[in-house]
């Protein structure tokens, strides 16, 4: 019997590695470092699906030349599908499916994790001792307990912090066009993205990026939040408008930023620049504000979110070459 055939694109030693364990005989993998893009689509001559990542582009044209190579199926090893052209994919009659939920939890923690390094400055303390500076000056934190956290998007992973952020004794308040039961159930609370704005000590972002949120936190929203607001972005880069964002840093209308995701990722993250000049000289003025924290899109990265993302790959797989209905088609 003969395979069925995956090229997987953005694959990393950890992607392999979790696919490998989950995998059944009868496919094979070919793994490709590269982002797969208009340069790089030809690689996937001969494969029957491909299997693709955050940063890999299925822009019209992509996916017209893997129609053409005969190659009319798509996992996604995410829940975001802001990078597939998904009107383009439908008309060529192209399967695209997606992993919507692995672990919001793991996004949800790192979420946290992020808002309490920043208030308790631990980036700046963890340094300091190394260097036995043990001066408290400047470290100077605030109690989480009593303070309002903005929630723009109550999906799964809104709802993960949500429940984290009562654990800590705060006031959750969230603006989501579909209301969640589940947020309200954990005691929180909608209100206009107005009041959002005007009321959260701290605001996190967690809805997809669409054309609609394109831009969401820009000139004009950052103008209605409090005074020394802590933004968080672990959902997608381009929610927020850097530029704007730059601005009110050195306003000092933010208090704090803390994202796991930036606009321009696709040229910097999940590889080592480290010997490299880099030429994003917008991503190098995040880096000289002492109250910015940026982690490379590491939200999703747990063993356990892994292993849930290659099993429910693997059986997306399966789903679309048996040409059975896919509960995670888009
Ligand atoms: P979800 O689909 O469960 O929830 C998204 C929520 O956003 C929905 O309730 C939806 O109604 C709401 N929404 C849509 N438009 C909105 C708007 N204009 N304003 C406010 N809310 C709006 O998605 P989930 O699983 O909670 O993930 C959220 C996002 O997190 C994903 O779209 C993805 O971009 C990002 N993500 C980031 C990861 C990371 O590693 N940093 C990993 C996984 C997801």
């Amino acid at each position: 019997m003969s395979k069925f055939t995956v090229a997987v694109f953005s694959s990393k030693p950890y992607d392999n590695q979790s696919l490998l364990q989950c995998t059944t005989d009868d496919i094979e993998f070919q793994f490709f470092e590269t982002r797969l893009t208009e340069a790089s689509v030809l690689m996937a001559q001969g494969v029957d699906a491909v299997c693709v990542f955050v940063n890999d582009i299925l822009n019209r044209e992509v996916l017209t030349q893997l129609k053409n190579m005969g190659i009319n199926k798509i996992v996604l090893r995410c829940a975001g599908f802001n990078n597939v052209d998904l009107s383009a994919a439908k008309e060529l009659e192209m399967s695209v499916a997606r992993v919507p939920a692995y672990s919001p939890e793991a996004v949800a923690e790192h979420t946290i994790a992020l808002l309490l390094t920043l208030n308790r400055k631990l980036h700046k303390a963890y340094n300091r001792i190394k260097d036995n500076n043990f001066s408290l000056t400047g470290l100077m934190g605030f109690n989480l307990s009593g303070k309002t956290v903005g929630i723009i998007g109550t999906g799964k992973i809104g709802v993960a912090t949500t429940q984290i952020l009562r654990g800590f004794k705060a006031n959750v308040i969230a603006y989501d066009p579909n209301q969640s039961e589940e947020f309200k159930a954990l005691g929180g609370e909608y209100v206009s993205i107005d009041v959002l704005y005007n009321q959260s000590d701290i605001i996190s972002l967690h809805c997809p990026l669409s054309p609609t949120t394109h831009h969401l936190i820009n000139d004009q929203a950052l103008e209605k939040m409090k005074q020394n607001v802590m933004l968080i972005n672990t959902s997608r880069g381009a929610l927020i408008d850097t530029q704007s964002v730059i601005k009110h840093l050195k306003n000092k209308k933010i208090g704090y930023l803390a994202l796991d995701v930036y606009e321009q990722e696709s040229e910097l993250f999940f590889e080592d620049h480290s010997f490299d000049i880099l030429q994003d000289d917008t991503f190098q003025r995040l880096l000289t504000f002492p109250n910015v924290l940026i982690t490379g899109h590491q939200g999703f990265f747990t063993a356990e979110a892994l292993e849930q993302i290659a099993s429910i790959t693997i059986s997306n797989i399966n789903d679309l070459k048996a040409n059975r209905p896919c509960i995670n088609s888009l």
